[in-house]
């Protein structure tokens, strides 16, 4: 550098005050991705004000090495050159990078480091500086963590013995599991270290072992999930799992066989009524009773059919035929 503008330096620090300076070049925010995918692009934010300042540089620094910079070139019109300096794991979008933002592409895990953008100003020599470090991860493989060894279906007292797999991440993925939304207890969970794959990356998997209690139902089903995490990312994989034997007496009975189940399954009562009094009607020969009694209970099963709550369910009507 020239002794000159270390003079002018020196001078400008002692002669403008410190408000006046401050009304100069700021560094609002500097906005680095935490997160980047494998393979995928990132912006890179800086935004400054220059206020009554002139620009003389921007420059975009990553793990201390500069890669980014634009320089005013006051001869030319103060028209701006952007410059990129080739490094590991850092492919610039030229196109889409400027003075506020420079565009990341084709991240690779050397792309995870600390971005720093500097900023000079020309007329009072001021620069400013500010970092923000982005991590690049590889995501699983098949993104959702894989259930294996755990059936749908367990009677009580059985014992679920299973395993949650995160394939070929990096870092590895943390792994847990919910029942019903909470966090299972840690004594029922078998910690395997994450296995080592081709490439640096990283399979994880969470062993599940606990006998099937009462407790664990809901409604008639367990609802276990697998969450996978990295970071702020995360995928999960979902499983129910019935109750044999409540599927058995409950489930089975409810409507599936319909009529020919026990006495206690009232289908439709509407649909019975209609045909007992149809039956009825052509036993009497068509007599005034039997017309009377079908138009009777037509009229009442239309009214309980427009009347009637879904959910209740009334019971079936017994018309005894004396003389
Ligand atoms: C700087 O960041 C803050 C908070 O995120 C935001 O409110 C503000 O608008 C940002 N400024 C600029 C110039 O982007
Ligand atoms: C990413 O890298 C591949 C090969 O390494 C190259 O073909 C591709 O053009 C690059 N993508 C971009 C957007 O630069
Ligand atoms: C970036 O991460 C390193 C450790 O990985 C930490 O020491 C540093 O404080 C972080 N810097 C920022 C700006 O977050
Ligand atoms: C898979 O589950 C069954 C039934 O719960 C269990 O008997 C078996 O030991 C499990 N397999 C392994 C490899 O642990
Ligand atoms: C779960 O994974 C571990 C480690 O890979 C393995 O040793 C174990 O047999 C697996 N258990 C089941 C039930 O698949
Ligand atoms: C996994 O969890 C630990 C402890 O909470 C945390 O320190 C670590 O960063 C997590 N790892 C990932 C990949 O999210």
């Amino acid at each position: 550098m020239h002794v000159l503008p270390k003079l002018v330096l020196i001078w400008e620090l002692c002669v403008v005050d410190k408000g006046a300076l401050a009304k100069g070049l700021q560094l609002e925010n500097v906005t680095v991705p935490e997160i980047g995918l494998f393979g995928g692009s990132e912006t890179l934010r800086c935004d400054f004000q220059l206020g009554s300042d002139t620009l003389y540089s921007l420059k975009w620094y990553k793990d201390e090495k500069e890669f980014y910079r634009i320089v005013t070139n006051a001869r030319s019109n103060n028209r701006l050159t952007p410059v990129v300096f080739a490094q590991p794991g850092v492919q610039v979008v030229g196109e889409k990078s400027g003075l506020h933002q420079v565009v990341l592409t084709n991240l690779t895990i050397e792309s995870s480091g600390i971005y720093r953008c500097e900023i000079s100003a020309e007329t009072s020599f001021r620069t400013i500086t500010k970092a923000g470090n982005l991590t690049v991860i590889v995501p699983p493989e098949r993104l959702k963590p894989t259930i294996s060894n755990i059936s749908n279906m367990y009677h009580m007292d059985d014992s679920i013995d299973g395993n949650c797999t995160s394939f070929r991440s990096r870092p590895a993925a943390n792994l847990t599991f919910h029942i019903h939304d909470t966090k299972v207890d840690p004594s029922s969970l078998i910690e395997y270290g994450p296995v080592s794959e081709s490439g640096g990356l990283l399979t994880s998997v969470l062993g599940l072992h606990l006998v099937v209690g009462h407790q664990h139902f809901l409604n008639g089903v367990i609802k276990l999930k697998c969450t996978a995490t990295i970071g702020k990312l995360s995928w999960h994989q979902d499983l129910v799992i019935e109750h044999r034997n409540f599927y058995n007496s409950h489930v089975a009975s409810a409507g599936h066989r319909g009529l020919s189940g026990s006495g206690r399954t009232v289908a439709h009562p509407q649909v019975l009524v209609l045909f007992g009094t149809l039956f009825l009607g052509v036993v009497s020969s068509l007599g005034l009773q039997g017309i009377m009694m079908f138009l009777s209970s037509l009229l009442s099963t239309l009214c309980s059919f427009s009347s009637r709550p879904r959910s209740s369910r009334r019971p079936l009507i017994i018309f005894t035929w004396g003389e």
